[in-house]
């Protein structure tokens, strides 16, 4: 879409009451983004040369989203005058005065409405030459939306809305989806002539339609095919229910991309992910935010990763993974818990109930047991015994320790950083590393180890294991 006489307003200046949440609800998220988010993309998504979103409720909280993800698009305050006509009328305003061109007109709360169907949406729009073009959809359950008027030969009248329609009225199953398209003079002079006549004492944008009918300029209505686009929320079940759907087109597009997703309904996808083909992901898996999964990489079962890159074949199972990276050939898991900075190099492993953080971990070096790597560097083809602690904290300060490649670590050791363990150096079973060890030497630090004979007999009278010890005598 190359038209630059286009301007798309976004509403999203209404309470959403039925949400029932301190939060404003088009920011309230799915798959990744908030609400009012993907209505945003699809906005800018159009070539317009005006982007903007109304808002009026909670308008700060929402306006330092958008200042900060969308900053080409302008933001207009509705006043205090209601309705969906006047929150059109406060986006007019910000436009140039001399603005002259098609006005889209959108909602926030419509978040799979896409880029196509207001493309040809727009083109209809265009190429007949209409004031105004809505579009509708046949809804299974009509109540609370507005109804689409039509005469007997089906040219389109108008839209009334639920609680001004006539019982008559309420039979008609076409409604009004909440998505418009207006020539911009023909919008700024009828919304001036908006009255608040209705049930609910608001200037309608729906009453635009048969106002223009009425003097006889040109206004259609078309169905869309596939009434989940035009789903709007309004509860949070509703927000359950198109987070599911989403979901499913979501994988459902990641398949045919050549991604092997066993179930999809456990499987939940981020609109903002990408996944390279012949990967394979497991149930219960979760992947969120900015995560990139290389080709032929298993995730899953049961992995929660955000904001993290997998390269090719990579194995991630079981673990809670965020703002990290895992090197091509990679193994993690299972049971592991990977925090900001983890950076694990090709073919190397962190393994089960093992937690990292701002731990660089060189190619084909390996953390495979109990282990806690913070704020820590290791080399290549290092070797991290089983239970070691990273001691990177002081109670004020953290500090960092420096592994060289081709280490040996003892099981249960505890590098106290800051600490610098030498390329090739082995350290033993137990020892606290409290001194910088160099290249190749061995560290050991141990107490002596006393054994009492006969204490247990003498102490724990009456015990199985003094009966043991009693039995190995003989
Ligand atoms: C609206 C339509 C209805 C349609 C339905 C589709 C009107 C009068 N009615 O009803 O015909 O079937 O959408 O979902 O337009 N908003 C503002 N300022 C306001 C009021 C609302 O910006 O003063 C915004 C809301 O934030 C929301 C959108 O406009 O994004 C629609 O408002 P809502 O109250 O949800 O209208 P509906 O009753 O759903
Ligand atoms: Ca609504």
């Amino acid at each position: 879409m190359t038209e630059k006489r286009l301007a798309v307003v976004v509403l999203a200046a209404g309470e959403g009451t039925r949400m029932r949440s301190s939060k404003p609800k088009v920011m309230h998220e799915l798959a990744g983004l908030p609400l009012l988010g993907h209505a945003l993309a699809t906005a800018s998504s159009l070539g317009a040369a005006h982007v903007v979103p109304v808002i009026r409720h909670q308008r700060d909280h929402i306006a330092e989203y958008i200042t900060t993800y969308f900053p080409n698009a302008t933001i207009a305050d509705q006043d205090d005058v209601p309705g969906t006509g006047r929150a059109v009328e406060c986006a007019l305003q910000v436009l140039p005065a001399d603005f002259d061109g098609a006005v889209v007109v959108t909602s926030g709360d419509v978040p799979l409405l896409d880029v196509p169907t207001l493309d040809s949406l727009l083109e209809a729009h265009l190429t007949g030459g209409f004031a105004a073009t809505v579009l509708t959809q046949i809804a299974d359950d009509p109540s609370g939306y507005g109804r689409i008027i039509r005469s007997n030969d089906g040219s389109f009248l108008g839209i009334i809305e639920h609680r001004d329609a006539t019982e008559e009225q309420l039979q008609i199953a076409e409604v009004n989806a909440g998505v418009y398209v207006f020539d911009s003079s023909a919008l700024r002079e009828s919304l001036g002539k908006l009255s608040a006549h209705n049930a609910q004492g608001e200037r309608y944008l729906t009453d635009i339609a048969a106002m223009l009918v009425r003097d006889g300029a040109k206004a259609q209505a078309l169905a869309v095919g596939d009434n989940w686009l035009v789903a709007g929320i309004n509860d949070r079940v509703q927000l359950s229910e198109v987070a599911a759907e989403l979901n499913r087109r979501i994988c459902e597009a990641w398949m045919q991309a050549g991604v092997t997703i066993l179930d999809p309904y456990t499987t939940w996808i981020d609109v903002t992910v990408s996944i390279g083909e012949d990967a394979v992901i497991l149930p219960g898996t979760y992947l969120k935010g900015t995560t990139v999964i290389g080709a032929a990489a298993t995730i899953g079962p049961e992995v929660d990763m955000t904001d993290t890159v997998v390269d090719a074949g990579a194995k991630v199972l079981k673990s809670h993974v965020s703002s990290s990276r895992i090197g091509e050939g990679a193994s993690v898991g299972p049971y592991a818990y990977l925090r900001p900075g983890t950076d694990l190099g090709q073919d190397g492993k962190i393994g089960t109930f093992v937690e990292t953080k701002n731990a660089v971990i060189g190619r084909g070096s390996k953390v495979p047991h109990l282990s806690y790597v913070g704020d820590a560097v290791i080399g290549e083809e290092s070797n991290i015994g089983a239970g070691t602690i990273f001691a990177n904290y002081d109670g004020v300060n953290k500090h960092k320790s420096v592994i060289g490649s081709h280490v040996r670590t003892g099981s249960h050791n505890t590098f106290v950083a800051p600490i610098t363990i030498g390329d090739g150096a082995y350290t033993a079973a137990g020892t606290t590393v409290r001194k910088n060890v160099e290249a190749g030497e061995m560290a050991l630090s141990h107490a002596p180890q006393r054994n009492f004979a006969g204490w247990v007999i003498a102490n724990r009278p009456g015990t199985a294991a003094a009966q043991a010890a009693e039995n190995a005598k003989e």
